[in-house]
């Protein structure tokens, strides 16, 4: 069907429709928006993401709902299917309709909530929607029983006041190294140990398991939903007897941000400030190749990683929400 005949027919009233009837010419200027908000609000580049976005929209593979008023694409919202899992990709609703916003995207989510509840096999959503302030898009979610986790989003700048030290020693007999591919399945390994019975594995469960893990770090690694992988300030925690401890993953999410994607000890290995070297040495690389930044999300629950995080320098920028649904 041509989606301009689609467009045509919606004008003058405000339509939720299928995303798969519209073309990337079509979904292009909204992404352009969206990016905007994302350099201001995240300090994110959002271009990968959205180039990935829009191939999708024009293989038409991608479920998920439009907002159309007076011919023009208002707000969008997007999903995925992991297995029996549901993710909600993204959100957005154009500033164009002033007030009208949170009414869009209010009406877009519960389209994409009920589609997806009443999907044969699908057990499980999640949704984490970083560019919404906690509380802004609750009422959707809550109102289907979704369960709420506040997240942070925090930055520690690598210039000027506040930034890392240059190193913080690992303990003895710990080396820290840069990440490769050869570390890939013990990474995986490490992920699952450290995210047994952690609130994290409440809110992604692909930590739960090893082969859930090792789809993270695929997803992470190979494709820029998440920024562009950046080898060069991600580094493992390494004992004498060759085995991986701990990890710190970090992707490029602008020219000159970093951000953390992963940081985890083993249980057994925390408390002697190898998270700290960890992310040190992070910090240290990003700081040698020019960044500005380095940001990372923690789960507001998560007070351990958030003390460690604000000693080191790191402050809060936003406070969003993840939610849950179980069926
Ligand atoms: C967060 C994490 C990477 C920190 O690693 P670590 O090697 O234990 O951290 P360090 O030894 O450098 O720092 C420890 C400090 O961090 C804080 N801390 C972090 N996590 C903690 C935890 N689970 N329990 C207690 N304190 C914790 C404490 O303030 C502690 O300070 P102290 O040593 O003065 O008591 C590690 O706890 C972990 O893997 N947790 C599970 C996964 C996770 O939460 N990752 C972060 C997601 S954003």
């Amino acid at each position: 069907m041509a989606a301009t005949s689609r467009l045509h027919k919606s004008a003058g009233t405000l339509e939720i429709l299928d995303l798969r009837h519209f073309t990337s010419a079509e979904l292009r200027p909204l992404l352009e928006e969206e990016a905007r908000a994302w350099a201001k609000v995240l300090s994110w580049d959002y271009a990968s993401s959205s180039e990935m976005i829009l191939r999708y929209v024009d293989a038409k593979v991608l479920p998920g709902y439009a907002a159309v008023e007076n011919g023009r694409l208002r707000g969008y919202s997007f999903f995925v299917y992991e297995q029996n899992k549901g993710v909600i990709g993204d959100l957005f609703a154009s500033a164009v309709l002033n007030g009208r916003s949170g009414v869009v995207e209010e009406r877009l989510l519960n389209h994409v909530i009920e589609t997806l509840q009443q999907s044969p096999g699908i057990h499980r959503i999640e949704a984490q929607l970083l560019i919404h302030d906690s509380d802004v898009v609750a009422g959707p979610f809550l109102g289907a029983g979704f369960d709420r986790y506040r997240r942070l989003f925090m930055l520690w700048p690598l210039r000027g006041a506040g930034r890392p030290p240059l190193t913080i020693p690992p303990p003895a007999g710990i080396e820290i190294r840069r990440w490769s591919e050869q570390d890939f399945n013990a990474t995986a390994a490490v992920i699952t140990a450290a995210y047994q019975s952690h609130v994290d594995a409440a809110i992604n469960d692909q930590y739960r398991t090893v082969g859930g893990s090792l789809r993270f770090l695929n997803n992470i690694i190979r494709f820029p939903g998440c920024g562009i992988f950046d080898g060069d300030s991600s580094f493992v925690a390494v004992t004498p007897t060759r085995q991986i401890v701990g990890a710190i993953l970090c992707s490029r999410v602008r020219s000159d941000v970093g951000h953390v994607t992963q940081v985890c000890v083993t249980p057994e290995f925390r408390g002697k400030k190898i998270g700290a070297a960890l992310l040190a040495s992070a910090a240290a690389a990003l700081r040698r190749h020019n960044f500005s930044a380095m940001s990372l999300t923690v789960t507001e629950a998560n007070a351990g990683a958030v003390d460690l995080y604000e000693r080191l320098g790191f402050t809060t920028r936003r406070v969003f929400d993840a939610f849950v649904w179980e069926g």
